[in-house]
């Protein structure tokens, strides 16, 4: 069944995911999700001129977060648009404690978009970048209700992406054989390709972790970190730099362009011994991104993407990233040698 809404309309974009071999249900299901983030970004800049950009919603989230307007109106906007697409049948939300089952139309795939529609809210009110984050999962054929189907399908990845409402919106996408980036061009709010061969130098002299829970991190991230700082007279011989953007979207998408390394890691101390990011919705899709562009993603010694989720809304250790570095701080035995 074609999809009614003129607003999945972007040749440019549809055009790169055919080249890439996608076919029409994940073309469609991609076009979707990018339709709802070039609306994301206007409602991004209409709040701000009303002046309610930060304004809360009231609601306390499944995470135990504060929502704000902007969170459920972004949630809304990815759930609108995705359920038009008859092959998407399952839907996870940063912002809905449950699976969501589309009763649309049935496709001849069952598949399962995870997002988190508005990444690193806590900017919105200094105006600073933030972005949304997704997966797209094959559940066809899996087994057991739609939580099950999702939890057991997420080796089955066809696509990840992430939007950035920065200076520019930009769009960074895959099916697992190139990353690219497109742009928002905001007269026609179509996406346009700027690059297509985005990869992640496995060196890197550039790190990305809240420094101001240093003395929560596990062993091995104080270790890294404290060599990473010692600069060029320190065990590792070369000078870093750290940034931290509070957005995992920002921060890694400076990775994507620049190199880099990002940690968010375990913090039992903290009373988050998987971290605070999101498995579904945050990790495993920077993972197949990162993994993709060449670099390396894990989840403390486990490869993020081989880890099995237990729950819809599960936490996981992230290091992502430059791969010389993301194996070294895994404690990859070569790299620890070397030094
Ligand atoms: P969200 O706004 O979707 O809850 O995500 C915010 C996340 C992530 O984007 C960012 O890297 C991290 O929170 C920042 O956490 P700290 O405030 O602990 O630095
Ligand atoms: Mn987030
Ligand atoms: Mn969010």
């Amino acid at each position: 069944m074609p999809i009614p809404h003129p607003i999945h309309h972007n040749p440019k974009l549809d055009e790169w995911l055919s080249a890439q071999g996608a076919d029409l249900e994940l073309r469609q299901t991609v076009l979707a999700m990018a339709a709802a983030t070039a609306a994301i970004a206007g409602e991004i800049r209409q709040l701000a001129l009303e002046g309610t950009a930060g304004l809360e919603s009231g609601i306390i989230n499944v995470q135990g977060e504060t929502q704000l307007k902007l969170d459920d109106v972004c949630n809304q906007l990815c759930l609108d648009l995705l359920q038009q697409v008859p092959v998407v049948r399952y839907l996870v939300s940063e912002e809905i404690d449950h699976v969501v089952t589309n009763t649309y139309a049935p496709g001849t795939h069952d598949f399962a978009v995870c997002f988190d529609p508005l990444d690193g809210s806590g900017n919105i009110a200094t105006n600073n970048t933030v972005g949304t984050v997704f997966c797209v999962l094959d559940c066809t054929g899996a087994q057991g209700d739609a939580e099950q189907k999702v939890l057991s399908s997420t080796r089955n990845q066809l696509a990840a992406g992430y939007a950035l409402y920065g200076p520019a919106t930009l769009l960074v996408l895959t099916t697992g054989k190139r990353v690219a980036k497109f742009a928002l061009n905001e007269m026609t709010r179509l996406y346009e390709l700027v690059r297509d061969d985005i990869r992640i130098a496995p060196e890197a002299s550039e790190f990305s972790i809240n420094m101001a829970y240093a003395p929560l991190w596990p062993r091995p991230v104080r270790t890294y970190v404290r060599n990473c700082i010692a600069g060029k007279s320190g065990p590792r011989g070369k000078a870093f730099n750290m940034r931290w953007a509070g957005a995992m979207v920002a921060d890694m998408h400076r990775v994507f362009i620049k190199g880099g390394h990002f940690i968010y890691p375990a913090m039992p101390k903290k009373g988050e011994p998987d971290g605070k990011l999101r498995l579904l919705y945050e990790g495993i899709p920077m993972a197949m991104l990162a993994e993709t562009a060449g670099g390396a993603a894990m989840a403390g010694t486990q490869r993020l993407r081989d880890v099995v989720p237990t729950s819809i809304h599960q936490r996981t250790p992230v290091s992502l990233g430059a791969r010389d570095e993301v194996m070294l701080l895994a404690g990859s035995p070569d790299l620890v040698r070397a030094a």
